[in-house]
């Protein structure tokens, strides 16, 4: 994993992303370490995995501060950008990363409290430390992207609603974090090859992950996407603040 960010583009920044103890968090915070950054894993159960992360991504010579928070938990939240605050005392990069909504024997609206309000009480806490020329990067799929045209899996429907009001209600904030000079990016991908939702969903609905590979004609796995997310928190913001990435056949635009 190396080359996906230019060596040392980062050296002197910080970068935190939501939800980085595995998977797609994990990966990007890995490239953003390997470019420089110091960085901040957050995680909620698997902290194990988070320290192993930041012991492998301090031998690139990086600072990695490890924090548990559950993100629906505000004094959570506010208690991990106090320590961020204290370690760094600032944030150059933020990527709101971390998704649910699919585990078992959570509250009804669990998936909008994390999806919607958790990611708002999120950036909002992270404001004070984002500078002029900061970034913010939220992560969403293109079946909740897209959902409000173009109709999901039921198991996901859920998620991808609640995704989607979550992306909304971000892309509200853009005139204000415009105003201060933090640029906002949607990265939104296809289903991810070998991550725990695409299997879950292929349970549920045996041959739609093999589908979906034969209609968009490859799926990105999880490093590929994460180095999409890692990039989209260095290049320019698109026009539309959305960075679609690989193939959309089949997702109807508004
Ligand atoms: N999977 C796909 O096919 C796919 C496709 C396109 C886009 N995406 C997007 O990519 C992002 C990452 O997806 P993924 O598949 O890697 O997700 P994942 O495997 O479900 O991982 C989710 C991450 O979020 C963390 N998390 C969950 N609930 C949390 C909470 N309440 N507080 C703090 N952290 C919490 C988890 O931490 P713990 O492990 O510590 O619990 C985990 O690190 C998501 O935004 C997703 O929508 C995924």
């Amino acid at each position: 994993m190396t080359d996906v960010l230019p060596a040392g583009s980062l050296a002197g920044k910080v970068a935190l992303v939501t939800g980085s103890s595995r998977g797609i968090g994990a990966d990007t915070v890995r490239y953003f370490a390997e470019a420089g950054a110091d960085v901040v894993i957050n995680f909620r159960n698997k902290a194990p995995r988070a320290e192993k992360l930041a012991s492998q991504l301090r031998e690139h010579g990086v600072r990695a501060l490890v924090v548990g928070a559950d993100l629906t938990d505000p004094a959570s939240v506010g208690s991990m950008f106090e320590q961020v605050s204290a370690e760094f005392g600032r944030l150059d990069i933020l990527v709101l990363n971390a998704s649910g909504g699919m585990e078992s024997g959570m509250a009804e609206d669990y998936a909008l409290t994390l999806n919607r309000d958790a990611q708002l009480n999120v950036l909002n806490a992270a404001r004070p430390l984002l500078a002029d020329g900061s970034r913010v990067v939220f992560v969403t799929s293109h079946q909740a992207h897209f959902i409000r045209t173009t109709p999901t899996m039921p198991e996901y429907e859920p998620v991808a609603l609640s995704k989607r009001a979550g992306e909304d209600a971000l892309r509200e904030l853009i005139p204000s974090l415009e105003e201060e000079g933090i640029g906002f990016t949607v990265v939104s991908g296809d289903m991810i090859e070998g991550t725990i939702t695409a299997t879950l969903l292929e349970r549920a609905n045996p041959g739609a992950i093999s589908a979906r590979r034969e209609d968009a004609g490859r799926l990105y796995n999880v490093s590929e996407f994460a180095a999409e997310v890692a990039k989209a928190a260095l290049d320019a913001v698109p026009a539309d603040n959305t960075r679609l990435v690989g193939d959309t056949s089949g997702f109807v635009a508004e």
